[in-house]
């Protein structure tokens, strides 16, 4: 249909025919002549009509943003003064001659230029017009990009790709599973995978060496933006290797990516415990970015007669932290309450500062509400410890470490988005030596990464011991967004039993796995692997904050997909096929269907 894209044609073509199609994205009437930008993936051109050729012109004059046209014409030199070096093809124009209107187009819903406007829900719901602007364009060819390029790299490193099953059961990642009710089994249900985790072990067991799959993945979560209920993992897994293995490999892998799609090197990953980032950031995936660290002075606070402090203090569970924050005594004591504001929403019950006015003053250079409660010489160690100097504010918190470290971990986080104090670049690492479990509200514990992952000690360590057990399980870190997480595989079934045991799994728990522990009898091998979280990536090296923007049709907060307007209802006779009913609670008058009535 066509010789030539859009954003392809430039001076070297001055003097020839062309034929191109695409888009209108703007038309403008200059005195008697018709300008139309013609844009198509590759970018946008500019075709001039004048009334010579009588026909193209009238119907050039016709058509309306959005409409779909093929056209030929002559491409010639912009005239002096009209050229537009912010344009690819700025320094030359098509005079137009055939025009055909391929289709018309209703008056778009939104302007490709000005969709900021436009609002999130529109934009969805009109995705397919929304991807037609060469910022999403963009995205979505980096990401395919992205994606041949892993695709490469393992298959050179003799990666056997293979499909897993969507219709499964549960495999356990921590969240709900989405389910899909069986016709021929009535009352039964096919999990949607949280992730192949369990198919890809099996997989070592059936001697496949090295494996990998680009795999969708669906989690029934809250959504954040960097989650979504169906995402991409690159899934990787390996047999008779070690930790180390999977981590030199997928270093290589990210580092590899990068470099081949962006030109950047990534240096070597510095690699943390878990404990290490949990003391120094409050959060498994630091932003190391972002320079300010927690730092503890629960030895300088235990005699003080201040019972905020001194309670926590001599506490084993709790923590006393100060977070300096650097040039913050420019913010307003109402910026300060909203700060306080802020960690209570993580179940902090204050959020004590000092503010650094002049250090060389000691503390009649500072201010304070609690330097009443504080003797002089404590202030000025904790000071010291943290490296406060003039035009610091320092933030304590003291409470309960999980508390301490939730909120002053996002504070950290906050902070160093508003004071501006994060520097440009890239900061991957690694995150090692995780807890195997973690206690949950109800005393009960679960498994911090999934049950399959391998302690580092040995069953009986792990039995009488195992809120200390460490796990020998790694997750990658860039800047402050977990992109992969992995570990070692349990391949003895004593140690499996013995992780099933402590999550309290129950008879019928446990017979969900009994394939499993089975399979762990005859034959296999030692085995580990990682899965990368291809959405997050794409994210971080498109520039984005959330991983809708490199989704083609991506999901709303709420889990809907506005342009088809799903989930829906179905049929009841569709329902009664699947031995269901449907019980709604009361209305709220919302579905995911915008624009359908919701049925009471
Ligand atoms: P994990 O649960 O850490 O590990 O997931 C691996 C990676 O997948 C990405 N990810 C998500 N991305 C978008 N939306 C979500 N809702 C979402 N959930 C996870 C993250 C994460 O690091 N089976 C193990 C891997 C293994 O042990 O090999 C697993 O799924 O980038
Ligand atoms: P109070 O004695 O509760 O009035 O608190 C005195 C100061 O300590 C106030 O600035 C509070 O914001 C702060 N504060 C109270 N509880 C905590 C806490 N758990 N961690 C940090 N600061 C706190």
């Amino acid at each position: 249909m066509r010789s030539h894209h859009c954003g392809e044609v430039n001076a070297s073509h001055q003097g020839s025919t062309i034929d191109i199609c695409g888009w209108v994205h703007r038309r403008r009437d200059h005195g008697g002549v018709i300008f139309l930008d013609i844009r198509d993936h590759t970018g946008i051109v500019q075709v001039v009509f004048d009334p010579d050729t009588k026909e193209s012109f009238e119907l050039a004059d016709s058509v309306r943003n959005e409409f779909v046209l093929k056209l030929s014409g002559l491409v010639r030199l912009r005239p002096d003064g009209s050229m537009n070096p912010e344009m690819a093809t700025g320094e030359i124009e098509i005079l137009g001659k055939n025009l055909e209107v391929l289709n018309a187009s209703k008056t778009p819903p939104f302007q490709l230029d000005d969709y900021t406007e436009a609002g999130d829900d529109i934009r969805l719901k009109y995705r397919y017009i929304d991807l037609r602007r060469p910022e999403m364009q963009y995205r979505l060819r980096l990401r395919a990009k992205i994606v041949s390029t892993v695709r490469r790299f393992l298959e050179d490193s003799e990666f056997l790709e293979i499909e897993t099953p969507v219709l499964t059961r549960a495999t356990p990642e921590g969240a709900r599973d989405y389910l899909v009710p069986s016709r021929v089994h009535p009352g039964q249900f096919y999990a949607l995978p949280q992730s192949p985790q369990i198919f890809k072990q099996l997989l070592m067991m059936s001697g496949m060496d090295k494996y990998y799959q680009i795999a969708r993945c669906f989690r029934d979560e809250d959504l954040r933006a960097d989650r979504q209920p169906e995402f991409t993992q690159i899934d990787i897994e390996a047999a008779f290797v070690y930790s180390n293995d999977i981590i030199k490999l997928a270093e290589g892998l990210l580092c590899h990516v990068m470099k081949s799609v962006l030109d950047v090197d990534l240096g070597a990953f510095p690699v943390f415990s878990y404990a290490d980032v949990m003391r120094d950031y409050g959060s498994d995936k630091p932003d190391l970015r972002n320079p300010m660290k927690l730092v503890d002075i629960a030895d300088l606070m235990q005699s003080v007669d201040f019972k905020v402090f001194n309670g926590p203090a001599n506490d084993s569970d709790s923590r006393v932290i100060v977070l300096r924050a650097p040039g913050a005594a420019k913010l307003s004591r109402k910026q300060i309450d909203d700060y306080t504001g802020f960690v209570s929403k993580y179940g902090a019950r204050g959020l004590a500062w000092i503010k650094i006015n002049d250090l060389s003053e000691g503390v009649a250079g500072l201010q304070s509400p609690i330097l009443k409660f504080l003797p002089d010489e404590i202030v000025l160690q904790v000071l010291k410890r943290c490296g406060a100097t003039t035009g610091d504010i320092v933030f304590f918190g003291a409470d309960k470490a999980k508390i301490v470290n939730d909120a002053m971990g996002a504070l950290r986080v906050q902070l160093g988005k508003d004071l501006d104090i994060i520097v440009d670049g890239w900061a991957p690492c690694w995150v090692v030596d995780w807890p195997m479990f973690e206690k949950g509200k109800d005393g009960k514990l679960n498994a911090m990464h999934h049950p399959f992952t391998k302690a580092q000690g040995t069953v009986e360590s792990l039995s009488s011991d195992p809120e200390n057990a460490l796990a020998d399980a790694y997750d990658l870190v860039l800047n402050g967004h977990e992109l992969g997480g992995g570990s070692m595989r349990i391949h003895s079934s004593a140690m499996q039993e013995a992780v099933f045991d402590k999550l309290e799994l129950g008879q019928e728990g446990l017979a969900k796995f009994d394939f499993l522990l089975e399979a762990l009898k005859l034959g296999c091998p030692p085995h580990g692997g990682i899965a990368f979280g291809v959405d997050r990536i794409v994210m971080l090296m498109a520039g984005t904050d959330a991983i809708r923007d490199v989704i083609a049709f991506p999901k709303t907060q709420s889990a809907a997909c506005l342009l088809t307007a799903s989930p829906s209802e179905v049929e009841g006779q569709q329902l009664r096929e699947l031995h269901l009913r449907a019980s709604k609670p009361p209305s709220t008058g919302k579905t995911a269907s915008s624009n359908k009535p919701s049925v009471t």
